[in-house]
């Protein structure tokens, strides 16, 4: 199939696009579109076999589940059997944003869509291009991140023709997503709330509306032992074809230990990739060196790590070195990502 791609501005929808598109996810069809976080491969998320398109257009298993995105805050009463009182505290100080509630489902969704499980989660996308495409397409778009299985989310309509081009029918271009890591999710399906992936919307910044928050154990290992509760979590992920690990300590002691692992693995005839910041950009000497951004500014780190990822796959780098990140704001959201990516390979200097 020929993939169309559309140019859209946010601040001046053309409305007569976003019509197009939604008619293609009401007959069953697949577009991709941008949200403030990372792009997103949509389809019906009430149609079960639009869900098996999302499916087999990522390559991804089927056992899966899928977010529900929706435009309208009542909506979620339609598909969350109970909505706890700490989850409207949340809603209510995060929606819409990039915040994604998990909740035990109504019929309305089928088990397609939820690979199987008796709960659903839901967003509430900030982006005005996703709210408009999903109010155009019924109200409930389903929509993981639109990339192939086991790649780095997009963050650009490019990085999705690149994925995605011939598979689907269309991809709403409406820039860079401008926070770059996929939603914080958090299970408010039984009792205490639970963090099962960390994102811009901190544990912190949670706690001060609800108070104590749990995070899943498989959020903070520092090894891929323990099983995650998203079974997302669990698949191989974000990995470049290069393999990457993290160098962790000093600034000083990290450069020069870069610097020597470089040098000696291009001694042996490979070729390096190097992940920096813009304070120590200039302090590598070999190797391709690309810079995240700057290090004082967590924004922006989090912005451009996919990007980054992903350009290393255009390249023939055969390892690659990256710095570590704070854990602190959304820090512990990119250290789960590279570590992810770096299959939890680490050296410590
Ligand atoms: O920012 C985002 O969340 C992006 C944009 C497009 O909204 N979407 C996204 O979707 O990251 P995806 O499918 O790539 O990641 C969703 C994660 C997966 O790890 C999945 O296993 C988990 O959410 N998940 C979905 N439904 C779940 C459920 N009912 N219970 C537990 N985990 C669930
Ligand atoms: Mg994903």
């Amino acid at each position: 199939m020929e993939t169309q791609i559309k140019k859209l501005d946010a601040k001046a929808l053309d409305m007569n696009v976003i019509a197009e598109a939604g008619r293609v996810l009401r007959e069953g069809g697949l577009v991709a579109f941008p949200t403030e976080t990372v792009y997103g491969l949509g389809g019906d998320a009430l149609n079960p076999a639009s869900s098996e398109k999302i499916y087999a257009a990522k390559g991804r298993p089927s056992d899966n589940p899928l977010i529900v995105h929706i435009a309208r805050e009542e909506d979620v009463y339609r598909i969350a059997a109970k909505v706890p009182k700490e989850a409207k505290g949340l809603m209510e100080a995060f929606w819409p944003g990039p915040l994604t509630l998990i909740f035990p489902k109504t019929d309305l969704v089928p088990g397609k869509t939820t690979g199987g499980l008796a709960t659903v989660a839901v967003r509430m996308p900030s982006d005005k291009v996703a709210q408009a495409l999903i109010q155009a397409a019924g109200g409930f778009v389903a929509a993981p991140s639109a990339n192939a299985s086991g790649r780095p989310s997009t963050t650009t309509a490019a990085h999705v023709a690149e994925d995605l081009d011939g598979r689907i029918e269309m991809i709403l271009d409406g820039g860079q997503a401008v926070i770059g890591l996929e939603s914080t999710i958090v299970d408010v399906s039984e009792g205490k709330p639970v963090i099962l992936r960390p994102g811009a919307i901190t544990k912190a910044m949670m706690e001060a509306v609800i108070g104590p928050l749990d995070v899943d154990a498989a959020v903070i290992a520092a090894d891929s032992g323990v099983k995650p509760k998203a079974p997302g979590m669990k698949y191989r992920h974000y990995a470049p074809r290069a393999q990457l690990t993290i160098v962790e300590g000093e600034t000083e002691a990290v450069i020069a230990a870069v610097n020597r692992l470089t040098a000696e693995a291009e001694a042996a005839g490979k070729q390096v990739g190097i992940i920096a910041t813009d304070e120590t950009a200039g302090r590598y000497k070999k190797g391709l060196v690309k810079s995240l951004g700057a290090r004082s500014c967590e924004e922006e780190i989090s912005r451009h790590l996919f990007e980054v990822l992903r350009s290393f796959d255009e390249t023939d780098a055969d390892y690659i070195y990256s710095e570590s990140f704070e854990t602190a704001a959304i820090g512990q959201a990119v250290m789960n990502r590279l570590l992810k990516a770096a299959g939890y390979r680490v050296i410590e200097v």
